[in-house]
């Protein structure tokens, strides 16, 4: 019976049906925080404009374009790290720029905050800092220009890559621990538990 019910559970869980999340969420609210990032030689972060955009197709599927346009239709800011005159990466962010506003279905947002998102680095070429020069980019400008409150970024707590990549540029510790569960990718229960993780505010 309890068999079963497992396998039935796990059926449920993989069939997309219901999907359970559990993100750490890092905050960065002030640029001196931040950490100059070197990255593999003739690696160039640029932003992402409806000229560019289709250039995702370097390394993604066509989908991504389709995507893409609409982040940028709903004034998100996007970055392109391009290596050889190809893109190898992508990174974005939403400004909530009044009352609240949720990310993804369950990653809510005050106003004047950000959060970044949709990051990936070709795979051939992890591991040479791209995704924390992206990310570096995309605080400077969200702090220094954009003049957000705070960057928020969350991250599956079991996704090291990204985990590692997120430290290094200056985001220390997790500042909390989001669950999130959707079923039909509606949001049925979220929590952020900020005393989870050694007390940190
Ligand atoms: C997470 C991700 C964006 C990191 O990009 P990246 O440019 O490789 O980041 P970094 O260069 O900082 O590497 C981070 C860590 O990945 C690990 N790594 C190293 N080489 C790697 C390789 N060839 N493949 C995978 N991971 C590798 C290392 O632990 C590295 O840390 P280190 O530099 O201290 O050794 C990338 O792995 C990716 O696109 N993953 C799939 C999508 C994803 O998880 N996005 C993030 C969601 S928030």
């Amino acid at each position: 019976m309890t068999v079963t019910l497992k396998l039935l559970t796990n059926l449920f869980l993989s069939s997309r049906i219901i999907r359970v999340r559990k993100q750490l969420i890092f905050h960065m609210n002030d640029i001196n925080d931040l950490t100059e990032i070197k990255a593999i030689n003739g690696l160039e972060i640029r932003p992402i404009t409806p000229e560019n955009v289709e250039s995702v197709r370097d390394f993604r599927d066509e989908m991504y374009v389709q995507k893409f346009r609409m982040l940028l239709k709903n004034s998100q800011i996007g970055v392109y790290a391009w290596l050889n005159s190809k893109v190898v990466g992508h990174a974005w962010a939403k400004v909530c720029t009044h009352g609240k506003c949720r990310l993804n279905g369950y990653f809510d947002l005050s106003a004047n905050e950000t959060a970044i998102h949709t990051c990936n680095v070709k795979s051939e070429l992890r591991g040479k800092n791209i995704y924390p020069a992206m990310l570096s980019a995309l605080c400077r400008h969200l702090l220094c220009e954009v003049s957000v409150s705070r960057v928020l970024i969350d991250t599956a707590e079991d996704n090291a890559a990204s985990l590692r990549g997120i430290a290094k540029v200056g985001f220390w510790a997790p500042k909390g621990l989001g669950v999130y569960i959707q079923v039909f990718g509606h949001l049925v229960h979220s929590s952020v538990n900020n005393h989870h993780l050694n007390g940190q505010d």
